[in-house]
C-alpha cells in the first residue's frame, strides 16, 4: 500500500498534528506500507486562478508553475492519501484547502451521474481511486468541533476521491505535550491507538471505530480542562506582556 500524508500545520515537525500522525504512519510502515510525509508549509502552492485552462486549454495540466507539479502526481499514484490538519476555525487550514483546490486538473470537465443520481466530474484516466484518512487535532475538548470539517472531507470522498478509511480526531490537542509529562498513563494509550490505526489501515483496509475512539479519548474533566487552560494562558500572557 502506497500512502502519501500531507501535514498542513504551520508548526510542521513540532505540530500537535504530528503527535498523532507520526505514530499512525509508523504503524502503517510496520505493517508493510510504503509511506511518504510531506509538510505543506515547505511547499509553494499558489491559489487556483479559476481559469479552467487545466480543463480546456491544456487538459490535466495547470497553467501555474509551482510545487503542485510534484504533489498532484503523488496524490494520483497513492492508494491512500492522509490529510493531516489542525482544526482552524472549525475547518482545515488554508494550506490544505489550497492543495485541494488544485486537484481540479485530475478530473474531467464533463459531468456524469453517480449511482445515486448525483452530478460529479469523472477522474481523468490514470487516476487511482485513492482512499482517504483524516488526521486532525483541535484546541477545544469536544469531538463535535470536527463535524463540519469531516462533512467537507466526506463530500470530497464521495466525489470520487475514494472512501474515508479512518478519522483520527484528537481534541485537547494543545494539552498533549503537557499530558505527556503529567499523565503519561493516559496519553500513551492515545499514541498506541494511533499506531494501531496505521496497522489496521494496512491490514484491514480501514481503521476500526474502537481505535478511532481510543485516539479521541478524553484526558481531562470539563472543569479541569477549562481551569487548566485558563491558568496556562494567564501565565503565558503575563510572561509575554512583562518580558
Ligand atoms: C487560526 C487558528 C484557528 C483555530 N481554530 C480552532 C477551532 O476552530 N477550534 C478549536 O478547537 N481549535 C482551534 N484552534 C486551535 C488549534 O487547533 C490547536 O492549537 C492545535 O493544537 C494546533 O495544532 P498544530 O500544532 O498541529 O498546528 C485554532 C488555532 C489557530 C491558530
Amino acid at each position: 500500500m502506497k500512502i502519501v500524508a500531507f501535514n498542513s500545520s504551520p508548526r510542521r515537525k513540532k505540530s500537535n498534528t504530528n503527535r498523532i500522525l507520526l505514530p499512525f504512519l509508523d504503524g502503517a510502515k510496520e505493517a508493510g506500507a510504503d509511506v511518504e510525509l510531506v509538510y505543506l508549509y515547505d511547499k509553494t502552492i499558489k491559489p487556483c486562478l479559476g481559469c479552467y485552462a487545466c480543463w480546456l486549454k491544456t487538459p490535466g495540466e495547470c497553467c501555474q508553475k509551482d510545487d503542485m507539479a510534484e504533489l498532484l502526481p503523488k496524490m494520483m499514484r497513492a492508494d491512500v492519501i492522509v490529510y493531516a490538519t489542525p482544526l482552524y476555525v472549525f475547518g482545515m487550514t488554508a494550506q490544505m484547502k489550497l492543495l485541494l483546490d488544485r486537484i481540479i486538473p485530475s478530473v474531467e470537465p464533463y459531468i456524469e451521474l453517480t449511482d445515486k443520481g448525483h452530478c460529479t466530474h469523472p477522474a481523468r484516466e490514470g487516476k487511482t481511486k485513492s482512499g482517504m484518512v483524516v488526521v486532525s487535532n483541535c484546541g477545544f475538548q469536544e469531538l463535535d468541533n470536527f463535524d463540519e470539517m469531516m462533512a467537507h472531507f466526506s463530500v470530497i470522498a464521495r466525489h470520487g476521491r475514494g472512501r474515508i478509511r479512518g478519522a483520527l480526531l484528537r481534541p485537547e490537542g494543545e494539552f498533549l505535550e503537557m499530558a505527556e509529562k503529567l499523565m503519561p498513563e493516559k496519553v500513551e494509550p492515545v499514541y498506541a491507538a494511533a499506531r494501531e490505526a496505521g496497522r489496521e489501515l494496512v491490514r484491514n483496509g480501514r481503521v476500526s471505530e474502537e481505535t478511532e475512539k481510543a485516539v479521541a479519548a478524553q484526558l481531562l474533566s470539563k472543569e479541569q480542562f477549562v481551569q487548566g487552560a485558563n491558568a496556562y494562558f494567564k501565565e503565558m500572557v503575563d510572561k509575554a506582556t512583562h518580558a
